[in-house]
């Protein structure tokens, strides 16, 4: 009888170890999408506001640099819409996904340009394009 509770004892012992050294780790995500999102709705106010501010180049092009790289990490995430989907279609809803944020990536990477040649009006342009591509990029992902 002694060495059946020590037996217990032993088994349910080992057994809460087992349970906290299986525990998972928990990572917690440094962003979400959303959070990559604000961030890039951020760079693209504070550029609107001083679009038409030639002073202000230098700076708008570093915020549209910043733009660039939350979209670029905006590709990391895929959002509920995708994973809601059936598995068969969710490869290629991602691949559309993919697309949007680089043609969106592009027109970051044009803006900064623009600043950084001092044309303003094509700056304003391709903010109104990228406010587009924001309405398609909703319509169909968020
Ligand atoms: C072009 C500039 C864009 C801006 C400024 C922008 C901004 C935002 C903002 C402010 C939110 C709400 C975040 C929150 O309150 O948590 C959001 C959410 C979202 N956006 Fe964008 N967006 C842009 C483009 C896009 C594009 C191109 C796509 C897809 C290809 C996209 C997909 C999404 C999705 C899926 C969400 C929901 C995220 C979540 O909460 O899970 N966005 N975006």
């Amino acid at each position: 009888m002694k060495n059946f509770l020590l037996a217990v004892l032993l088994v349910s012992t080992s057994t809460v170890f087992a349970q906290v050294s299986t525990e998972p780790t928990i990572v917690e995500p440094t962003a979400s999408l959303g959070s990559v999102m604000k961030a890039m709705s951020s760079a693209l106010r504070k550029i609107a506001a001083q679009v038409s501010d030639a002073n202000q180049n230098a700076a708008s092009e570093q915020l549209a640099l910043d733009f660039v790289k939350n979209v670029e990490a905006s590709k990391a995430f895929t959002p509920k819409t995708i994973r809601d989907l059936p598995a068969d279609q969710q490869d290629a809803k991602k691949q559309e996904y993919i697309k949007m944020l680089d043609d969106t990536a592009q027109l970051g990477k044009d803006l900064a340009s623009a600043f950084h040649n001092n044309d303003n009006k094509l700056a304003t342009d391709i903010l109104a394009k990228l406010s587009t591509s924001k309405k398609e990029g909703h319509a169909e992902f968020k």
